[in-house]
């Protein structure tokens, strides 16, 4: 999630447990709020929900500015030959998500 080759996730949420972690690319004070903060999201959504916003968010907000890392349905960047993340990474994602309460 803090890694800028991959999820890059803290590019637009605030996390605060991994600006606190020492250690982790992206942490300390680096991360944006073009999104919202996603503390507390595991107390929000359920893991089917929280794996959906990853895979794509939207199903739950067609004009999200959120891109989809888990799929190159209606992608509109140049030609991607694969989605962000694999299905494997998702997961790892969303279970850490689901950590955040
Ligand atoms: C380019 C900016 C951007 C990146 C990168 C991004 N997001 Fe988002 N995300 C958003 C925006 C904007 C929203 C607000 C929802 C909307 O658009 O309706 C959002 C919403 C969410 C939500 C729902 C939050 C809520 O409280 O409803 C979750 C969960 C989420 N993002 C997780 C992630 C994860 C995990 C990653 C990294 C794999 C990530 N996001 C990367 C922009 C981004």
């Amino acid at each position: 999630m803090a890694n800028r080759q991959q999820g890059n996730c803290i590019t637009c949420h605030q996390v605060t447990v991994l600006r606190d972690a020492k250690g982790i690319d992206g942490a300390s004070g680096k991360q944006g709020d073009f999104g919202p903060s996603l503390d507390g999201v595991g107390k929000r959504y359920s893991l089917a929900q929280l794996r959906q916003w990853v895979m794509d968010g939207r199903r739950f907000n067609p004009n999200t500015l959120m891109p989809p890392f888990g799929t190159i349905d209606g992608a509109s960047y140049a030609s991607p030959s694969r989605p962000i993340l694999s299905l494997e990474e998702i997961d790892k994602v969303t279970a850490a998500l689901a950590t955040l309460r």
